[in-house]
């Protein structure tokens, strides 16, 4: 039987810290279903739609990875996809705290779903979707941390809000 795990998150954009969890996934597991919540109370840069699209465009080399989305609970999809994990990256300690309240009320909700965390390579080490869209904002050089795609698309996307503001 095919071991499925589930790499839930933002993806607001898909960073290459993010890519490095999924190639350390699959040596781990069989498939990965990285999946985005769909989540209209958070504020997002790029729409639902926007993010699966440059998740697809980045996952191009990884044979057995695919895109989804979800709303609701976590472990309801990942029993819908008969995932056996969840997997999560680990940066530095500051993730710790916040990941391990997730990885124990999924654990309260569905005790058959692993968490797996996996520790990001050193170079990602400081790398978030966050202080990308930061950098990328002040017209900071992104190159080589997000995909050349999302690079070109976070570009786009702040050149036309800055035209829609001046
Ligand atoms: O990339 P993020 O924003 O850190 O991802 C957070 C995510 C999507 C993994 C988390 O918010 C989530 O799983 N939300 C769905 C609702 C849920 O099941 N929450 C956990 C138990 S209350």
């Amino acid at each position: 039987m095919k071991r499925i795990a589930i790499y839930p998150g933002s993806f607001d954009p898909v960073t290459n810290g993010h890519l490095d969890i999924v190639q350390r996934g699959l040596y781990v597991f069989d498939h990965v279903i990285m999946a985005i919540l769909k989540n209209p109370s958070k504020k997002a840069f790029f729409s639902v739609e926007e993010r699966v699209d440059l998740l697809k465009e980045s996952t191009k080399k990884f044979k057995n990875v695919e895109i989804g989305t979800f709303d609701g609970l976590l472990v309801d999809y990942a029993k819908q996809c008969n995932a056996v994990a969840i997997l999560r990256g680990m940066r530095a300690v500051s993730d710790f705290e916040y990941e391990f309240q997730l990885a124990l009320m999924n654990r309260r909700f569905n005790r058959e779903i692993q968490t797996v965390f996996l520790m990001t390579g050193m170079r990602w080490i400081y790398t978030s979707s966050s202080i990308i869209k930061e950098a990328a904002r002040f017209d900071g050089d992104i190159t080589g941390m997000v995909p050349e795609i999302v690079q070109h698309r976070i570009k786009e996307k702040m050149a036309a809000i800055n035209k829609n503001l001046s």
